[in-house]
């Protein structure tokens, strides 16, 4: 009898921030009492201005920095009792400065090097490195040192390197960096294949047409805490909050707001249709 192997299924992880505050050694004070909830398969965006400590956030959720106070849990797992190691079995980490992830000398090895840690087999990594160097784009220069590529590339190297890993979360730093108008749609694209997969995507953004176009729920960072946490409308809508954390509301919303309009738009689709309707 021939048995049907099952195809791999993503394990679903729940995110538990509870409570947490963290200093840096310098003693800069960069979280203040955080708890949030992230559902498997959500795709969130955190906002903020510079130094809001977004950043400083994600490097909680895969054991990179740990809270001096409260806890993070990834599905059953404290980050305090597991390594860095461990935790990248479950929680994939684009750096916002590919520079600061980068450091194999061919984008070959840069991305094995994940899938090789993870003890795969070389068939398996290799068809995983493969696949994820398709979505980006970046099939046609392994043999390449990550530092010959353009800034726009080691970006998406980066984030390729992290995809090859097959992570149920994704979290990515400011995608959209250096990337123009093309880069932006593939990375969103890329974003959305990966929900369809199920997978979680936390998002850090500067860009806010980029988070309301594919973030459905947002999370608005101010010195350290959180300031707003709720749907990516809901959030943007609530534009003297946002003024007032130093982050620039849509565009589209700012003009709904003066013309007075009850409903905010987050998509130049909506905006039309309303306008039409
Ligand atoms: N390695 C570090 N050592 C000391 N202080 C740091 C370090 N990294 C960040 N900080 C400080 O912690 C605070 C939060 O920084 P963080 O990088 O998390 O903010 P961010 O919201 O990601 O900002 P940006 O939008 O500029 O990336 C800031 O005051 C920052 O100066
Ligand atoms: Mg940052």
């Amino acid at each position: 009898m021939i048995v049907e192997k099952a195809p791999a299924k993503l394990l679903p992880i729940e995110i538990e921030v509870d409570s947490i505050s963290f200093t840096y050694p310098s003693g800069i004070q960069a979280l203040e009492d955080i708890t949030i909830h992230v559902s498997s398969g959500e795709r969130v965006a955190l906002i903020g201005q510079n130094g809001a400590g977004k950043t400083t956030l994600v490097k909680h959720l895969n054991g990179l920095l740990k809270p001096v106070s409260g806890s993070v849990k990834v599905g059953s797992w404290d980050t305090h009792d597991h390594s860095v190691a461990q935790m990248a079995t479950r929680v994939g980490y684009v750096f916002q400065n590919p520079d600061d992830q980068l450091f194999q000398r061919t984008v070959w090895d840069e991305m094995m090097f994940g899938p090789r840690n993870l003890r795969w087999s070389a068939e398996r990594a290799a068809s995983s490195v493969q696949a994820s160097l398709e979505m980006v784009g970046l099939e046609h220069i392994k043999e390449m040192h990550p530092y010959d590529l353009t800034f726009s590339s080691r970006k998406l190297l980066a984030l390729a390197s992290v995809l090859a890993m097959d992570t149920q979360v994704v979290i990515i730093d400011e995608p959209t960096t250096g990337q123009d108008y093309r880069g932006v749609q593939q990375i969103g694209s890329i974003l959305s294949e990966l929900n369809k997969q199920g997978k979680t995507i936390i998002g850090v953004t500067h860009d806010i047409d980029f988070c309301a176009e594919q973030f459905e729920r947002s999370i608005l960072m101010a010195g350290g805490r959180v300031v707003l946490d709720g749907s990516t409308r809901q959030v943007l809508s609530q534009i003297s909050v946002i003024d007032q954390a130093y982050v620039e509301a849509p565009q589209l919303m700012r003009l709904a707001e003066k013309l007075g309009w009850d409903f905010m738009p987050l998509t130049v689709e909506e905006f039309i249709h309303h306008l039409d309707g």
